[in-house]
């Protein structure tokens, strides 16, 4: 049983495998936070919590003279407004008098099998039976209004999920907050790590000590975000990859945003995350419910680099649904760096017969092919495909690439509509526009209202019928800018600021009778690269484009913040043309793989432009990340250097579940001359077991380019070929040494093998 209670206490106690997460009904009815933490057992931490009569902090009426009993510094499992608690509220609530109170009073709770669900918006699921569910409901004191708290508990993977449920069962009410869950924790010696950014720079670490008063990661611009992420960590000061508590929240949810930590005046630390409340404003009328979207929490006392550990499994496990979740991804070759806009089938066809000789076994033909669109302000709403440039249609071209033995796949971008299309001429109104005001354009494109079930209808036949006619195997959603002018046709005037949140649930809506219509397709989301990179969109999606920024050494900071939230499988990382076209950077053919291969790999850049020995080394790489594809997209990831501190290398590492094998990747950063040596310290083998260390052939470190080395003679370095053999204690504790680098982005790839795997004895045996 991981869920408890305790009758006579009135206390719940949710275990998982090493933590724990309890609560208590007060005594005045209020349901308080106990404790999240390390696991303490069954034992009843009531007596942390501790009240005296502090000045210009009320107590509830029934109170009376027991002042110390204060909903101002006691913790509470969900906060509301207008009674007494002046800390950032979960819950604001208007009645139908005008008056703005919610005071939440323990009224029952139910402890199920598995895990709940949430109408309308993605939340984790369980197949296996390892989750049990808590539901507790609290009812307001003076209304019928009641809010339903949901836990699940997955005690394998040290995850509790929560959610919100508001319902109404009085006469009509106002929501002006209902955020997802709050977490008060007794304690303010707490950082604060977030995941800032900008496009083509998505989720940079940034860290700080939580205050008094507020910090805040949110975004108000209709999804998630390249600007900050739904993703955040509250960590004991100063800890790191392996060592210090780690509280992780992700916010399961794609649209505006507010995650806030706030630090109260006795030293404790309120932390919230749920719908922004900025704009946002919902009528609840009799009878109705209100779901507001899960965060998934997980804690660990061992540092950070285990936390990301949890979010990759659980994710892996109970978030992701494709049939790509857990399986090989094929290699693709997008056509965007290459063309762009200008496309002709039998340019495509070239570039997938070049590609195909590769290796390549996904031709993704990306923007460009529907009517009109030759540039990105024309053409958004039309999926018809342009029969001047494919002149059989996407069918046509799909049979020539699934004749060529590959798969197909293609871009869309649902939910954008460009004012110089037959869509916008036709339905000027399904747009995002407020009356009597010009909307502003974004790359010339405007939003349409994705809450309107008569624009879904629309797009999910046009884009489904092509789907379906062309036998697409691949998807690749986008969207390309954020939502502003947000008023909605479909709402009346009363109820506008439902509109955000109604987009959002348009949008899930829509996904996922895509993904439930075609279950074969590979989807993977994109927002100008990683503007939407969130566990909702997962939910659905089980990759998602990284960035557009495709130059390797900024991909590592951006892969390197990302995995801190999401697992390598999730993260679309492509092989670009060197010099880069968005920093101008010249870069190894390698290091650029090496990096891209950290993630969902493919190329995108023209292929047929590469030389004889690119072409050679294009297809070892291939052939190389076949072999340990599964292994990098579903092993354990490991940060083995900190980008946003270490600039002259950085090294990431992942070890197949069983130990037995793992791949150690490091990138040069920033060459020295008479160079210093660099080691990294591995993570995650077995202590006592024997492993052979191979560098790579894929790999570049010599200091000169390939066409050098062969023009000498000299084609292998016999240092770079050199196998160690090593206990796994040894390469964790001492280390393994990185080629001296002489050059910037030289890079190295290791294999380590269990030795005994491999047939070449220990060396007692030798
Ligand atoms: C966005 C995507 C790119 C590409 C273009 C096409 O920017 O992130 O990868 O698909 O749109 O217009």
């Amino acid at each position: 049983m991981a869920i408890l209670f305790d009758e006579k206490k009135k206390v719940f106690t949710l275990q998982t495998k090493n933590t724990t997460w309890q609560m208590q009904v007060g005594r005045y009815g209020h349901l308080l936070h106990l404790y999240y933490g390390r696991r303490v057992g069954e034992g009843v931490l009531d007596y942390l919590v501790r009240g005296i009569n502090r000045g210009f902090s009320g107590a509830p009426y029934e109170a009376g003279e027991d002042r110390g009993y204060s909903l101002d510094t006691y913790p509470q499992e969900y906060s509301a407004y207008g009674v007494g608690d002046y800390r950032i509220s979960c819950l604001s609530v208007e009645h139908g008098d005008g008056s703005r109170a919610a005071e939440l009073l323990f009224d029952s709770y139910q402890i199920e099998k598995g895990k709940y669900s949430l109408a309308g918006l993605p939340a984790a699921w369980d197949e296996g039976g390892e989750a049990e569910t808590l539901r507790v409901v609290l009812k307001d004191k003076a209304s019928l209004v009641e809010a339903v708290l949901l836990y699940g508990v997955f005690e394998e993977h040290d995850v509790i999920t929560r959610a919100c449920i508001i319902r109404n069962k009085g006469e009509g009410i106002w929501l002006e907050r209902a955020l997802s869950a709050c977490l008060d924790l007794q304690r303010h010696d707490l950082e604060m790590i977030t995941f800032y950014g900008r496009h083509t720079m998505e989720r940079s670490l940034e860290r700080g000590m939580c205050r008094h008063g507020k910090i805040t990661a949110e975004s108000m611009r209709g999804t998630s975000s390249h600007q900050e992420n739904p993703f955040v960590i509250l960590c004991e000061k100063g800890a790191g990859e392996d060592w210090g508590e780690c509280y992780g929240m992700s916010l399961v949810y794609s649209g505006s945003f507010l995650a806030e930590a706030e630090v109260d005046q006795i030293n404790q630390t309120r932390f919230v995350m749920g719908i922004h409340p900025e704009g946002f404003r919902w009528r609840l009328e009799k009878g109705e419910r209100f779901f507001a979207p899960e965060v998934i929490f997980s804690f660990t006392s061992d540092g950070y680099g285990a936390l990301s550990k949890n979010f990759h499994r659980f994710y892996q496990e109970h978030l992701i649904r494709s049939k790509y979740r857990n399986t090989r991804r094929p290699i693709l070759l997008n056509h965007w760096e290459a063309m762009e806009f200008h496309i002709q089938e039998e340019e495509l066809v070239s570039l997938a017969v070049s590609a195909k000789e590769l290796g390549v076994e996904l031709f993704v033909m990306d923007d460009g092919w529907f009517k009109g669109r030759d540039h990105d302000r024309r053409g958004l709403g039309d999926w018809t495909p342009d029969t001047k440039k494919l002149p059989k249609g996407v069918t046509g071209l799909s049979e020539k690439i699934h004749g060529m033995g590959m798969l197909f796949g293609i871009w869309i971008e649902p939910e954008m509509i460009n004012e110089d299309s037959d869509l916008y001429r036709a339905h000027p109104d399904w747009c995002l526009k407020a009356p009597g005001r010009m909307p502003n354009r974004e790359r010339g494109q405007l939003v349409l209202d994705m809450s309107s079930r008569e624009v879904q209808d629309y797009l999910f036949e046009n884009i489904g019928g092509i789907l379906k006619e062309a036998a697409v195997d691949y998807v690749k959603w986008d969207m390309n800018r954020n939502l502003s002018d947000v008023w909605s046709f479909s709402c009346p005037a009363i109820r506008q600021g439902e509109a955000g949140h109604r987009y959002v649930l348009g949008l899930y809506e829509l996904m996922e009778r895509f993904v439930r219509a075609f279950p074969e397709i590979l989807f993977e989301g994109c927002s100008g690269g990683g503007g939407r990179f969130d566990a909702g969109i997962l939910y659905y999606m089980p990759q998602i484009w990284c960035s557009d920024n495709t130059d390797a050494v900024e991909r590592i900071s951006i892969q390197y913040g990302t995995s801190f939230g999401y697992p390598v499988s999730s993260m679309g990382a492509h092989v670009s043309v060197s010099p880069n076209l968005q920093t101008g950077r010249s870069m190894p053919l390698e290091t650029r793989a090496i990096v891209a291969m950290a993630g969902a790999f493919g190329y995108e850049l023209d292929v047929r432009k590469t030389g004889q020995e690119e072409r050679k080394r294009i297809k070892e790489q291939i052939q190389w990340y076949k072999q340990y594809q599964e292994l990098i997209l579903y092993g354990d990831y490991y940060r083995l250097t900190p980008v946003e501190a270490n600039r002259e290398f950085a090294a990431w590492q992942v070890v197949s579940r069983d130990k037995k094998t793992a791949v150690v990747s490091a990138v040069c950063l920033h060459a020295r001359s008479n160079p210093l040596f660099w080691r990294v310290r591995l993570k995650g083998l077995k202590e006592d077991t024997w492993y052979r260390v191979r560098q790579e052939r894929l790999t570049d470190c010599s200091g000169k380019d390939k066409e050098q080395e062969q023009k000498e003679g000299q084609d292998e370095n016999p240092a770079k070929r050199e196998e160690l053999l090593c206990l796994g204690s040894g390469l964790m504790y001492g280390g393994v040494n990185l080629p001296v680098f002489w050059r910037d982005y030289e890079s190295v790839l290791y294999v380590i093998e269990e030795a005994d795997k491999r047939g070449g004895g220990l060396p007692g045996e030798r």
